[in-house]
């Protein structure tokens, strides 16, 4: 039997592995490595080929037992191997479950300590998951940071890549001043307004320099703030809380010009259910939509079981005999029982109560629990005051309505009180300017012709055990932002159960949050297709 030292030495293990590198080694010569040394008449080599050959593909799973059953292999070497094995394995281990958690801008900074001291602009970004766990760190731009030069893609096609919920961005000041220039402003801008359409928020921007830093969501948020990303179970995004304009964006999708499409006629005097500002609303797209639904499916009934502002229904309503429309916020419901409802209602008495409406003054009424909570802030003090006083109004009179007046009346309000909101759409903040909206007038609403209509309020994966359609339209949330949160103060105007409410926004205690935009919205998702009943589902990644 050879010994080892008969080898060549180029062909030793050792030799070998020092000269060429571990991946010139086969797996019996890295094990010879961990033995060492042979045993009486078996040279290492011969003995480590033994142990693989043995073993195979289970070798990550040896026990000492196993290899004591090997002759010539002592306690010593059994545990030489397995600890090896096991310390290999407690490495990758530790590797998956690392998980690095980004709750605020000091653990930002503590990710990017390397930029401080950078003589060249850097431009990092960090996507997050839905539970703000880092999922990948990237250097954007290295240069002097431009808005006309930096494309939004090089940012938001990684994330759509990786699946990434949000974005957190690092730019440094090797000047030293961490102070934003104006034209880092602009880029914030321009960024955090791509983000918002492209439905990956972009939750903070920091500035740092050698000794200081600068965060737009600190800043904004203001020093007393709590500084976490995520708080009140919801999360911060610059556009929720930067004084930005709605996007001025044009839906690319190539218009199908065919005159089956139901798009609701201009009428100065009415509101249209699409008149409402509503994030993830289909409007612009509708189009689009039932081109492909009337291409691809076929039957009587069509179910909107995330309806939101209703506008996939109203126009299913013109191709389907029956249609069913969901959604668990209780402003939307108003708005389906108003629009759709098939419950008698009485056009000159509800034109005649909006006229009375509109000759309220502000100056004219106390102020109240909506004016109180929300005047000089959501709205003007005036509006305020004249929408909580309607309000009271509305719920004083009830017994003089129908079911379907009283809900026209609620949702003329709602949409009136969107108009005028000094906001950018939503109601997870206001502008903190001087201005706002101060024209008060309320319009009756257009309501919608239909056949057969159910309406819902219930969460989807209730409801989808009870129901059966022959197409179901799934438009969920895209995001971990929940919708009772950003619709919070049409929540409370149409509940009307004056609650205590919160934070700087004024919201009430937290109800109707969804799983979907929660870590657990994939098994949501599953189990609801599970429990639908139907011939054709979207795919709603791509409507
Ligand atoms: C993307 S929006 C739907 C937009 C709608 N297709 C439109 O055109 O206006 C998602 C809607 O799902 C609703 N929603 C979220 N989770 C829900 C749940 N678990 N049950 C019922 N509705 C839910 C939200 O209130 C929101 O209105």
């Amino acid at each position: 039997m050879p010994k080892i030292k008969d080898i060549p030495k180029i062909d030793r293990p050792r030799e070998k592995f020092l000269q060429k590198g571990s991946d010139a080694l086969s797996k019996s010569d890295l094990l010879a490595i961990i033995l060492g040394s042979g045993i009486k008449g078996k040279n290492v080599r011969q003995l480590s080929e033994n142990i693989i050959k043995k073993f195979g593909k289970n070798f990550l799973n040896i026990t000492v037992d196993d290899l004591l059953g090997i002759s010539g292999i002592g306690q010593a070497k059994a545990l030489q191997i397995v600890s090896a094995i096991s310390l290999v394995k407690r490495f990758y281990a530790d590797e998956k479950t690392s998980e690095i958690i980004i709750k605020n801008s000091q653990d930002v900074l503590s990710l990017t300590c390397d930029l401080r001291d950078k003589k060249k602009e850097h431009l990092v970004c960090l996507y997050l998951n839905a539970r703000n766990s880092l999922l990948k760190k990237e250097v954007v731009s290295v240069g002097l940071l431009d808005k006309a030069l930096l494309h939004p893609r090089e940012i938001f096609y990684p994330a759509t890549e990786l699946n990434a919920a949000s974005v957190i961005l690092i730019h440094n000041h090797p000047s030293g001043d961490s102070s934003p220039s104006e034209k880092d402003n602009q880029i914030v801008e321009k960024i955090v307004q791509a983000g918002e359409i492209m439905g990956i928020p972009v939750i903070d921007f920091i500035i740092v320099s050698e000794n200081d830093y600068f965060s737009f969501h600190e800043k904004i948020k203001g020093p007393s703030k709590n500084i976490d990303y995520v708080a009140d179970g919801i999360q911060g995004t610059l556009f929720a809380i930067f004084e930005v304009k709605k996007p001025d964006y044009e839906i690319t999708a190539e218009k199908i010009q065919e005159n089956y499409f139901y798009i609701p006629q201009v009428k100065e005097n009415y509101i249209q259910l699409h008149n409402r500002r509503y994030i993830g609303n289909k409007h612009k797209l509708i189009e689009w939509i039932f081109s492909i639904i009337n291409k691809e499916c076929s039957g009587n009934s069509f179910a909107d079981i995330f309806a939101g502002t209703g506008v996939v229904s109203a126009v299913a309503t013109k191709h389907f005999e029956k249609v069913l429309l969901n959604d668990f916020l209780h402003s939307n419901y108003a708005i389906y029982r108003a629009f759709f409802g098939n419950e008698a209602w009485d056009k000159n008495k509800i034109d005649n109560i909006i006229k009375s409406y509109n000759n309220i003054y502000g100056d004219d009424i106390e102020d109240n629990y909506f004016s109180k909570n929300f005047g000089g802030k959501f709205f003007s003090k005036n509006s305020a005051k004249i929408i909580g006083f309607i309000r009271e109004n509305i719920e004083e009179n009830k017994n003089n309505l129908t079911e379907r007046e009283y809900y026209m009346l609620i949702a003329s309000l709602l949409y009136t009180a969107d108009k005028i909101a000094n906001t950018v759409g939503h109601f997870d903040a206001y502008f903190k300017k001087e201005f706002v909206n101060d024209s008060f007038f309320m319009k009756p609403i257009d309501p919608i012709d239909v056949q057969e209509i159910s309406i819902f309020q219930e969460d989807t994966n209730v409801l989808a055990k009870k129901i059966k359609a022959d197409v179901v339209y799934i438009d969920p949330p895209y995001n971990s932002r929940q919708y009772s949160r950003f619709y919070h103060v049409l929540e409370t105007l149409t509940k009307w159960d004056k609650p205590k409410l919160y934070g700087v926004a004024l919201k009430p205690e937290p109800e109707n949050m969804s799983d979907y935009c929660r870590a657990n919205a994939k098994e949501k998702f599953a189990e609801l297709v599970r429990y639908l009943d139907t011939k054709f589902l979207n795919n709603p990644c791509l409507v």
